[in-house]
């Protein structure tokens, strides 16, 4: 074990006051997005080093394109590292994406890192985007771009000339269909924020979160539309996932979700019909499939409707993804829908965990998933027993079971 005495004297850096250090430098500037400003608490800060992960094909090389255009529009010096598309393919999609070139938005059409680190180090921009570290190349370090010590080497070099200057610096991450983040996954302990952006290819929505941020809550969700000239934020997101929901028909029930901070009416839809197959097909789309299964034991156990001869299919509707436990009341509400076939009464929302005895449970932030549930036109509301009263405006339908809540909107507990 070496001693204190005998460590090596290196560069002495000296402690200081806590309130003494600057922090001005650090605040957050806006991107002029105001989805991924949401996201970022506030903006990038100077220095810092943020990884934007997603499928491809999903938006990414669109998202920070746009956000570069808008930031030199601004007068900031941004400069654009395309490591896969061409100097001509990215001037003519920001050409079309804004309608006038931004005026100093640099580009360097480059895979090799040093080139990189110079052109950073000559225009010392507010803001870089590498896109993607997949397909920079770092020439000292073996392996093929891509490769798990290509992308490590390249995301601590670039992590290094963010620290040292004021410049935020924005790296593309692929993700795999699998989620096998080749490389992004290995960078989350280097970077100060992984932001996530996905979507259902077939939907034009985009939703971004963070899944770690240094500077601020990860529970900020960002909501984008791909449209034809590239994408929108959607600020009022509340009512997106109704647009064509046709209330009235069986096996559809709303719920108040939340997505970080933003309460969000999402349809859930059950079906189930009968099959020809030993054990019906379970099939959950934008659900959490072991909260399906639990659901379906419930209703089975405590309800004593038979469901294994039956095909059983359970989706969130428009693309979005609800695995809170919240839905649990929704999608049980849908599947007895379905099998009684007879539609809930309009206007009603229903929240709360199921648990496995067929209770339902209390779940978090009631009041804000009610006020948005009031404000976009519901009337009643199914929740658990224990609801505190609510805002006005709104019937609240307490329930302890799901049999109860069943009973409660006319749902006959008859299989068919
Ligand atoms: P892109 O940003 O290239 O995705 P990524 O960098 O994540 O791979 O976006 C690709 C898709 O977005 C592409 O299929 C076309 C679509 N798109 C639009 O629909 N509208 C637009 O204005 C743009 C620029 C792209
Ligand atoms: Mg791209």
């Amino acid at each position: 074990m070496p001693t204190l005495e005998r460590l090596p004297a290196g560069p002495l850096t000296l402690p200081q006051l806590l309130g003494e250090v600057d922090h001005t430098a650090a605040a957050a500037r806006p991107t002029g997005l105001p989805e991924l400003d949401r996201v970022l608490g506030g903006g990038l800060v100077p220095g810092s080093v943020t990884l934007v992960g997603g499928e491809p094909g999903i938006g990414k090389s669109t998202l920070l394109l746009q956000t570069l255009c808008d930031l030199s529009s601004r007068g900031e010096r941004c400069l654009l590292v395309s490591a896969e598309e061409s100097a001509q393919q990215v001037r003519l999609r920001a050409e079309r994406l804004t309608g006038t070139l931004a005026p100093h938005l640099w580009i360097l059409a480059e895979t090799a890192l040093p080139s990189v680190a110079s052109a950073i180090d000559q225009l010392q921009p507010s803001t870089v985007v590498v896109d993607s570290i997949q397909t920079v190349y770092h020439p000292e370090v073996g392996g093929t771009p891509g490769s798990v010590a290509q992308v490590r080497e390249c995301a601590a070099a670039l992590v290094g000339i963010a620290k040292r200057s004021t410049t935020a610096i924005v790296l593309v991450g692929h993700v795999t269909k699998e989620g096998s983040l080749a490389g992004p996954r290995l960078l989350e302990h280097v970077v100060d924020t992984v932001l996530s952006f996905e979507g259902d290819r077939h939907h034009a929505l985009r939703l971004l979160r963070a899944v770690k941020h240094r500077f601020g809550s990860t529970d900020e969700l960002g909501v984008f539309e791909m449209s034809e000239d590239g994408l929108r934020g959607v600020p009022d997101a509340g009512a997106l996932f109704l647009n064509d929901r046709r209330p009235g028909s069986p096996g559809s029930v709303v719920v108040p979700a939340m997505e970080g901070q933003r309460p969000l009416m999402v349809e859930i839809q059950g079906l189930v019909a009968d099959t020809e197959l030993a054990f019906g097909r379970r099939s959950a789309q934008g659900l959490d499939s072991a909260r399906l299964a639990v659901v379906l034991a419930v209703i089975e156990r405590r309800m004593d409707i038979k469901l294994t001869k039956k095909d059983v299919y359970a989706s969130a509707v428009g693309g979005v993804r609800v695995t809170e436990p919240a839905s649990d009341l929704a999608l049980a509400l849908a599947l007895l829908s379905s099998v009684g076939n007879v539609p809930l009464p309009d206007g009603v929302v229903a929240c709360g965990e199921v648990g496995l005895g067929g209770e339902v449970r209390q779940v978090a932030h009631v009041s804000r998933r009610l006020a948005e549930a009031i404000r976009l036109g519901f009337t009643t509301a199914v929740v658990p027993a224990s609801t505190p009263d609510g805002p006005d405006g709104i019937e609240l339908i307490r329930v302890h079971t799901v049999h109860e809540a069943a009973g409660s909107l006319g749902l006959t507990a008859r299989s068919r």
